[in-house]
């Protein structure tokens, strides 16, 4: 792997243990201001402190987080749909030059497969993927899930393996049942879980328990912590399973502490 594109990846997984905690905090660019996001640097500030790594648009950064953070910012590249819409009907949103610009460590876009916009969405991808090819900035591919799309092993495996196969040097999906059958299909390439929408507290971190059990890299959470009654708990609970392998009750605890 090319240097560049080896400093920055190294800047979000560490580079020994393959673990990461990325705070995801990019979904206002089809959801409009999520609930917990309205302000997002209020929100992002307290927790950036506990995260590896920030998934958020040019938007987000420019208008709410100071350009002095020291924390490496895994760009949301692609957009162009609503939530009033037909979500896979996405295009890549911002130049590279623009990435660069910004001094992204990572960008990323989403993959709708099996929806109706699932091959322009795998050209996004094969795009970003060329694009950082040319100036070592490595790609997070989500696998988003279309409304019709059972989340199982199966058709996660399927989705992250395109990702993959397309030149994805992280992938970001969905747990489920029988995980490891994912992480398998995805080789050597480093899979997070998203949090998807909030639930209780307790069965997030069961969540993220495990996919770190099952072989997962870390989690890219977003609802489960800023949406919580505790969010500063919530990330640092999901810090402890991620980094130091906190047990479910150990990482709720954490959680629990004002
Ligand atoms: C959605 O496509 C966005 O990429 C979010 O960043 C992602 O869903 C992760 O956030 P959450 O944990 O809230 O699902």
């Amino acid at each position: 792997m090319e240097w560049g594109m080896k400093n920055r990846l190294s800047r979000i997984i560490d580079p020994k243990s393959r673990r990461c905690l990325m705070l995801a905090v990019d979904h206002g660019y089809f959801q409009g201001p999520t609930t917990g996001l309205k302000n997002l640097g209020e929100t992002v500030k307290p927790l950036l402190p506990y995260a590896d790594a920030l998934m958020i648009t040019r938007g987000g950064l420019r208008n709410w987080i100071p350009a002095e953070i020291d924390k490496p910012v895994i760009l949301r590249v692609s957009g162009g749909q609503s939530i009033l819409k037909e979500l896979s009907n996405e295009v890549v949103t911002t130049s590279i030059d623009d990435a660069i610009r910004i001094n992204a460590s990572a960008i990323t876009c989403s993959v709708y497969i099996g929806s109706e916009y699932e091959k322009e969405t795998i050209a996004n991808l094969a795009d970003l993927v060329n694009w950082g090819q040319d100036f070592g900035i490595p790609v997070l591919a989500v696998t988003a899930v279309g409304k019709e799309m059972v989340r199982d092993a199966r058709y996660l495996g399927l989705a992250c393996r395109i990702c993959v196969e397309t030149g994805a040097h992280m992938v970001k999906t969905y747990y489920c049942d029988g995980f490891e059958e994912v992480v398998e299909a995805c080789g050597n390439v480093p899979v997070v879980i998203a949090g998807g929408k909030k639930i209780e507290e307790r069965a997030a971190l069961e969540m993220a328990h495990n996919a770190i059990k099952s072989g997962a890299s870390g989690v890219d959470m977003g609802r489960n912590i800023f949406q919580s009654d505790n969010p500063v708990g919530m990330i640092k609970a999901a810090r402890a399973i991620v980094h130091d392998n906190a047990s479910v009750e150990e990482a709720f605890k954490i959680y629990k502490k004002k």
